[in-house]
């Protein structure tokens, strides 16, 4: 019997309607648009205001796309994960509030955590399922509510994020097309450079916490870079040598989009032209989970049966990871 391959057959997105600018920024903190451009590539985001909303309600329109455009009954999706830091609640699982809004009642399902690479490590736990044969449709989304988390008067912090969700349909790939081999990392004793202090259970949520501003994502943003750098530029070369491709092989790399240095050091240790790295991160900020499948969203109509594409990412942990894989249809 020939090896099933998980391919993604069709991707759905979704950002707020609501901007944040990089002068509505000047505005809350002591920062500038020239400052903000030139350290990150960031000039806008897009962020969730309506009062009683969250990850969950993003997550529902993106993969209803998927589901008009492949004319799919929400009852034949079988799983459903969906990768964020921001859940609708600590529990239950955002993944069963989503699925229950959709009305994809014969489906399963679970959030995953992995920060900025929850996208990619969801995709290829997705991609498992796929390939032993137990299930046959599987959503994989990532979603993130940053805005629920951001400190709007920590100005290293605030300028980088915004909200957003992406999605797609994995399933049996034809002729061997889909997910073709991953490099996923983490590595524990980074997660003091990026986390959130208090809400968890080693320091539940209390007058003092809150008053610290403790239930803010905090980071320390040289270090995060330092290793970011590194460690996406290392496994995108890692996951090119090892089937033996080179950056000319490649037609896209869909990095993480957290910072325009980074996603550049990582276009260029694995030798590729600019103009086959998708980078949205000017309108959107880093929207955590929601990067990858956001930009795959953004540049389907111009992906090509048999691209090779690869998916990379950082984030809090420290997580880490590439995936290259065969995209399986015309996007047009
Ligand atoms: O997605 C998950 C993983 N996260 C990342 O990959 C993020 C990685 N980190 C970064 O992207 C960058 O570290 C930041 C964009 C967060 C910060 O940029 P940076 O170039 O590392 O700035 P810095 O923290 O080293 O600060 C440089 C200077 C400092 O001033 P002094 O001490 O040199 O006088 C900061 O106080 O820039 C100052 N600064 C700002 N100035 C204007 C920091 N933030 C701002 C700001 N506006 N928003």
């Amino acid at each position: 019997m020939s090896k099933i391959t998980a391919a993604i057959t069709a991707v759905g997105g979704y950002v707020p309607e609501t901007k944040l600018t990089n002068f509505d920024l000047e505005k809350m903190v002591d920062t500038n648009d020239e400052w903000i451009r030139s350290r990150t590539g960031i000039s806008e985001r897009r962020i969730l205001k309506e009062p009683g909303k969250g990850s969950s309600d993003m997550a529902v329109p993106a993969i209803e796309e998927i589901l008009r455009k492949k004319n799919l009954d929400p009852k034949e999706i079988d799983c459903i994960i969906c990768a964020t830091v921001t859940p609708d609640m600590v529990f239950p699982a955002t993944a069963n509030i989503i699925a229950d809004k959709i009305g994809a009642t014969n489906a399963w399902g679970y959030d995953l955590s992995a920060a900025c690479s929850g996208f990619l490590f969801a995709l290829s736990s997705g991609a498992m399922y796929i390939e032993s044969g137990r299930f046959k449709k599987v959503i994989v989304v990532g979603v993130d509510k940053m805005s629920a988390i951001v400190d709007y008067t920590d100005r290293t912090t605030c300028i980088i994020f915004g909200d957003g969700a992406g999605a797609v349909l994995l399933e049996a790939g034809e002729e061997g097309l889909g997910i073709q081999d991953s490099i996923l990392k983490s590595d524990g004793s980074g997660r003091h450079y990026l986390h959130m202090k208090a809400g968890g259970s080693v320091k539940p949520a209390t007058a003092e916490t809150v008053a610290a501003r403790e239930h803010f994502a905090y980071q320390e943003g040289q270090a995060v870079f330092k290793f970011a750098v590194k460690g996406m530029a290392d496994v995108s070369a890692e996951l090119l040598e090892r089937n033996n491709l080179t950056g000319e092989d490649i037609a896209w790399l869909v990095p993480h989009q957290a910072n325009l240095r980074i996603i550049d050091a990582t276009a260029n240790r694995m030798g590729l032209d600019k103009e086959k790295v998708m980078i949205n991160i000017q309108k959107y900020g880093n929207t955590t989970a929601a990067t990858l499948p956001l930009c795959l969203w953004d540049w389907e109509n111009q992906l090509k049966k048999g691209d090779k594409i690869v998916l990379a990412a950082f984030g809090g942990g420290f997580t880490w990871g590439a995936t290259l894989l065969t995209w399986a249809y015309e996007g047009k």
